[in-house]
């Protein structure tokens, strides 16, 4: 059910270059799934007024607290990085359909390959892969070595490899030199990152069941507006789907990349 709540700041800190990690609590944690979105409103005064969708990295229905990593690049966002702990923010969510961990049987194996923002929601979906018995292997593409983040967090789940475009850490290139290279051996595969990526994750794996998530440029992120349409494949029933309401994942093969 998607809810607006005001959500207290527990935690934030610059984990990268710009790069910043917002621990929330709230009641909507306790709804929450790997893959999800929350919009989150950055200042209380009228400018900017826009939400900013931002990933679900971690969930702790516990604590009800969730984590939330964004690029703080825009005013939106610069605003958002300056929340002190206590202060309150305006969130609404949980939003769109996240990934389905149940699409890994226990015993298999699942390949997570990310590119950098793109990686946080895989996160959650890995902790909840291995809570299944399903074994991951990570690969995650990024720019440059400071914009890096959780490889600590996520070798502890299982084999995690790096690269970046520079070659400043782990092989240098793409995600996709470094699949080549390696050759995985996987079951299902789930992404999240820029579109070429994710094209090109279709390609290689035509066999395989796969997930992609979107990250497309949003306005209402509730289905209202129709800035994040998409337009799909000749096997699907609809011409277009909302990334934000009918997303942000999907099975592979859904949406024309
Ligand atoms: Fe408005 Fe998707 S962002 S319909």
């Amino acid at each position: 059910m998607i809810r607006q709540e005001r959500m207290t700041v527990v935690r934030q800190v610059e984990i990268a270059h710009h790069i910043y990690e917002l621990v929330l609590q709230g009641e909507i944690v306790q709804d929450m799934n790997p893959g999800q979105f929350v919009h989150v409103r950055v200042s209380d005064s009228f400018e900017p007024l826009l939400r900013r969708p931002i990933s679900i990295a971690s969930i702790d229905c516990e604590a009800s607290e969730c984590t939330i990593i964004y690029r703080a690049e825009g005013r939106g966002t610069q605003i958002l990085s300056q929340k002190q702990v206590g202060d309150e923010v305006d969130v609404l969510g949980p939003l769109g359909n996240g990934f389905s961990a149940e699409a890994a049987t226990e015993g298999g194996t699942a390949l997570l390959v990310g590119g950098g923002i793109g990686v946080p929601p895989l996160y959650e979906l890995s902790k909840q892969l291995n809570a299944r018995g399903v074994r991951t292997i990570h690969v995650f593409g990024f720019a440059t070595e400071n914009v890096t983040f959780y490889e600590e967090q996520f070798s502890a789940l299982g084999e995690t490899h790096f690269v970046t475009v520079d070659g400043t850490k782990g092989t240098k290139g793409f995600v996709t030199d470094l699949l080549e290279e390696l050759q995985p051996e996987f079951d299902v595969f789930y992404s999240c990152g820029p579109l070429p990526m994710l094209r090109a994750l279709e390609q290689f794996y035509p066999e395989k069941p796969g997930f992609l998530s979107f990250e497309e440029r949003m306005g209402c992120g509730i289905g209202a507006c129709f800035a994040c349409i998409c337009k799909t494949t000749e096997n699907t029933e609809k011409d277009y789907v909302k990334v934000c309401s009918d997303g942000p994942v999907f099975p592979k093969g859904v949406v024309e990349l």
